[in-house]
């Protein structure tokens, strides 16, 4: 089976290839699972091969034709559609937020229509696409009213996702992904990363700013959790999909308060302390109009999961990075 993972080097990207090729196999439309013979890292940036003779890496911008041409053939059986402008940095460049999350998103799908072969193709939403004034729970079906560029751009790449998949050009599959904690690494531009940095940063043995209130309320998954849920998304069965190819994937409801808890508990006092409160008007704008409470049933049914607390996401991150406590 060929596979393509574009933003095959980002941070879900490259885990997301790393976890596949431990794998070796994707169940295909038949629920069977086949050989991955070749993974395609597709980016902007060039992406770490792994030294494996499976990974093709490929470099080119995604909103032009001729390259998804190229990376895209009648071949190509499963893509995951990671390539993204992240929250902050949409907001902050119109155009360019414009024209990789929706314009290429299009394109991709057109791509895919021209070689006629309708491959699953799941695509990575965010709870950016809800907004303004919400129900106390948000449900699959509560109405999209982003209140971002992103958020629109992500909502607009669904619904063409969804009926993409409807006339068959496609077997779409959208995840709407809570915001991924804790991350490793640096501090990027989406309007969330100080949901990582809160707890990265202090276990470093670093000050961490934090720009929203205690009180802010958010929607976190793990990495390991991620990745489990993507390539879980991949292999749904379609049938169980029907026409509506969008779920809200389960995650953990936290407040900031007792995220610093669950930080305090899991490694004490000392390391808490390093955050610094510095509210910033422009972020708690963004995260705060995204929803903390969800109903998840639908995609629990289907078998996906996240952590049962916060403290359990810490733990993992501090496993999975062995992180020495200091
Ligand atoms: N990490 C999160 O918290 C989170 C939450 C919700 C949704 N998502 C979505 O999940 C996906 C992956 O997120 P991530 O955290 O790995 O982000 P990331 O920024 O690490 O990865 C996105 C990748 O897209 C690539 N890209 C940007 N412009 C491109 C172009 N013109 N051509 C080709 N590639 C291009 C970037 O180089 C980058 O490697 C994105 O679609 C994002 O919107 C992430």
């Amino acid at each position: 089976m060929k596979v393509l993972i574009t933003g095959g080097a980002g941070f879900l990207g490259q885990r997301l290839a790393r976890e596949l090729l431990a794998r070796g196999t994707l169940k295909d439309a038949n629920g069977t699972p086949q050989t991955i013979t070749e993974l395609v890292l597709f980016d902007v940036v060039r992406a770490d091969d792994f030294g494996d003779r499976r990974v093709r890496v490929e470099v080119g911008d995604i909103a032009e034709h001729s390259v998804l041409e190229r990376v895209i053939d009648a071949q190509t059986s499963s893509i995951f559609h990671l390539a993204a402008i992240v929250s902050g940095q949409a907001e902050a460049d119109f155009d360019l937020g414009m024209r990789i999350n929706l314009d290429a998103a299009r394109l991709l799908l057109e791509t895919c229509r021209q070689r006629g072969h309708a491959p699953r193709v799941l695509f990575t939403s965010s709870v950016a696409v809800y907004g303004g004034d919400l129900p106390d729970v948000v449900r699959n079906d509560t109405a999209l009213n982003p209140q971002s560029s992103y958020g629109a751009q992500k909502a607009i790449a669904e619904l063409l996702l969804n009926d993409y998949s409807r006339r068959g050009f496609v077997d779409g599959r959208v995840l709407r992904l809570p915001t991924i904690s804790v991350r490793p690494g640096k501090p990027n531009a989406a309007a969330s990363s100080f949901a990582s940095g809160i707890v990265r940063e202090p276990l470093n043995g670093e000050a961490a700013i934090c720009p929203v209130a205690g009180s802010t309320r958010l929607w976190l998954l793990s990495p390991r959790k991620a990745i489990e849920s993507l390539i879980a998304g991949l292999e749904l069965d379609a049938g169980v999909l029907g026409n509506q190819r969008v779920l809200n994937l389960p995650g953990i409801s936290v407040s900031v308060d007792e995220m610093v808890a669950a930080l305090r508990d899991v490694a004490g006092d000392t390391v808490a302390a390093r955050i610094v409160w510095a509210p910033d008007a422009r972020v708690e704008k963004i995260v705060g109009s995204w929803p903390g409470r969800w109903d998840t049933s639908r995609a629990e049914q289907l078998g996906l999961s996240a952590e049962r607390s916060f403290a359990d996401v810490i733990r993992g991150y501090i496993e999975d990075e062995r992180i020495q406590i200091r």
